[in-house]
């Protein structure tokens, strides 16, 4: 498994709403952080899809290296 690169070791705050499907940026290569942009292609990463259930604000992993797909789950601390 290709090591994915680190736009920044920290998460993304987004207003996410609810019933709107985000697609999270898994390689980390994507210009739109922290989504996807296509630039994966070619590379064995493909973005996850996250669904808010409701309208709020979500931290959405930078590091790409959250356990919890693509949300921050504080791993982010210990790199
Ligand atoms: Fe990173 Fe698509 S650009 S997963
Ligand atoms: Fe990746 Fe927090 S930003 S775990």
């Amino acid at each position: 498994m290709a090591t994915p690169e680190m736009p920044q070791k920290a998460p993304y705050p987004v207003a996410v709403e609810a019933g709107k499907s985000y697609w999270w940026c898994a390689c980390g290569k994507s210009a739109s952080q922290p989504f996807c942009d296509g630039s994966h292609k070619g590379s064995e990463f493909a973005p996850t899809k996250y669904t808010a259930e409701e309208s709020k604000t979500v931290y959405f992993c930078g590091c790409k290296q959250s356990k919890n797909g693509a949300l921050c789950d504080a791993t982010h601390r210990n790199l």
